[in-house]
């Protein structure tokens, strides 16, 4: 358990594509395929494209997004009320820490996760206390209770490692904390035959679950997620969100997502036997890997020379990105998003090349 803990200097690490990096390696953008963001691999459906580019930038948008949280609560069998749109899960997260969160108050967290969870308690004032799930067990929940929290933030399917909790273990969660949980699904659609978190909503179970409409859709730019969760605890959140965060663009494009959502599921579903494969093959080369249950698998290259970063600059001068995970306190790890089959395939004697290779990345490489 760490109360507080600094946070990273020039603020939260992510995945994506750092223009500098590709200068000093003297790459383009084009010829990398990306696989440290986890995003949908089928890309955004057209449909969702069109509708933002045909969005009328001439009005302000609804103040609150109303047409689109009205259609998102009818695709989620819930109220209106039980609706935030926000521009982005992550606006969604630090919004409801600044609502449910004060200044001194404790926050679970489970690492390793995703960076913003910290950040957003850290921003409210709020004490970090980094609980394991495994305490879940046993003489873990007596412990657990040492340290009451205001609020506890959960990422199900968990970024970085695919951990998937079923709903009786969340339930089980939330008895111990006996305060609001934060859960973020962003990468539940991505999970075959996943349960659906808005049940929790439904039960009237004290939850605020985040979404994003980034990941299924493979829109970052776009900047669009939303809140579900009792109307009461809707309401503290919506007090925080100023009028037209989300804009015209978000809107349109988020009611095309709405349609085309069981087309992107369907296509997401198709990830589980690339990962399969992949984690055998990677797995046949006795290579360590963590196969979760989400569109991404973790990889062990802290064996390799230079260690994590430089592995990571000779697998992108051979076209693929991946996420260094020493942010999540997993300095020989990366995290490598599912890529389209045909990919896959090229993906894995590339990286079992930069395994192999020696050098940075940045010069010429001795042979292998
Ligand atoms: C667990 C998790 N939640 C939320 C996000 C961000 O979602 P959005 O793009 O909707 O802000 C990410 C992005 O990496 C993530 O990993």
């Amino acid at each position: 358990m760490t109360a507080g803990g600094a946070l990273p200097e020039g603020g939260v690490a992510h995945g994506g594509l750092r223009q500098e990096e590709l200068d000093t390696l003297g790459l383009d953008r084009v010829d990398v395929l990306d696989l440290s963001a986890s995003l949908n691999p089928s890309g955004p459906h057209p449909n969702v494209l069109v509708a933002a580019a045909q969005a009328n930038l001439r009005y302000y948008p609804e103040p609150e997004a109303a047409t689109l949280r009205d259609a998102i609560a009818r695709h989620s069998n819930l109220d209106p009320s039980q609706v935030l749109v926000t521009p982005g899960a992550t606006a969604a997260i630090h919004l409801a820490a600044r609502a449910l969160l004060s200044m001194g108050d404790a926050c679970w967290i489970f690492p390793p996760t995703f960076g913003e969870y910290a950040a957003a308690a850290h921003a409210a004032g709020a004490r970090i206390v980094e609980r394991t799930l495994g305490e879940l067990d046993g003489a873990g929940r007596a412990q657990g209770r040492d340290v009451p929290a205001q609020l506890a933030i959960l990422c199900n399917p968990n970024n970085p490692t695919g951990e998937y909790l079923e709903r009786d273990q969340v339930e089980a969660l939330l008895l111990q904390i006996g305060a609001p949980l934060l859960l973020d699904v962003a990468y539940d659609p991505f999970v075959v035959d996943a349960w659906d978190a808005n049940d929790l909503v439904g039960a009237g179970l004290e939850v605020l679950v985040v979404h994003s409409m980034t990941k299924l859709h493979a829109v970052p730019g776009l900047r669009l997620g939303y809140l579900t969760g009792s109307a009461p605890l809707i309401r503290r959140v919506a007090a925080l969100q100023p009028s037209w965060s989300v804009g015209t663009t978000a809107i349109a494009a988020g009611l095309a997502a709405l349609e085309v959502d069981g087309v992107q599921r369907r296509a997401a579903a198709e990830i589980r036997e690339t990962r399969s494969w992949l984690c055998a093959r990677l797995g046949r080369a006795r290579v360590e890997v963590r196969e979760g249950l989400a569109n991404f698998l973790l990889v062990n290259v802290g064996g390799t020379d230079g260690g994590t970063p430089a592995f990571r600059r000779r697998l992108l001068r051979r076209g693929f990105a991946v996420r260094d995970c020493a942010s999540f306190g997993m300095p020989d790890w990366v995290r490598v998003a599912v890529p389209p089959d045909a990919a896959a395939r090229r993906l894995l004697p590339a990286f079992l090349d930069a395994l192999a290779a020696t050098g940075d990345g940045l010069g010429a490489e001795a042979p292998a």
